[in-house]
């Protein structure tokens, strides 16, 4: 009884929407919400992009949810820097 307990516990924690790592995983989601009132993709594409390595790429989602004066947390611009690195930057 106590290890169907211990389960259901587990599982509830691992489930949980609240749980950090699922949510910091959802850059994609947090860019698609917030972040397309200025510009599109296209600006992560273009030959002359100003963004050149993923420090950079970093300051410069912090610039722009500044801009939308978002507040977000570290977790929630690294996930969208690392969303934007995967399918765009590629550093
Ligand atoms: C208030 C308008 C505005 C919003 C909203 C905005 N941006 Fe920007 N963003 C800009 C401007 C202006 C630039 C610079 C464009 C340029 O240099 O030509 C830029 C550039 C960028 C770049 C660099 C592109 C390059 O040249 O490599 C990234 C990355 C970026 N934005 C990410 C984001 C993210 C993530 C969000 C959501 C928080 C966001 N932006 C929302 C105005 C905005």
């Amino acid at each position: 009884m106590k290890k169907i307990f211990a389960g259901l516990m587990l599982t509830a924690i691992l489930c949980s929407p609240l749980s950090p790592n699922l949510y910091a995983a959802d850059g994609k989601a947090i860019y698609s919400k917030n972040c397309t009132g200025c510009h599109g993709t296209e600006v992560f594409t273009r030959p002359d992009r100003k963004v050149k390595n993923r420090p950079d790429l970093q300051n410069r989602v912090r610039q722009c949810s500044y801009a939308i004066e978002a507040k977000w947390f570290d977790e929630e611009i690294t996930a969208v820097a690392e969303y934007l690195n995967k399918d765009f930057y590629k550093f």
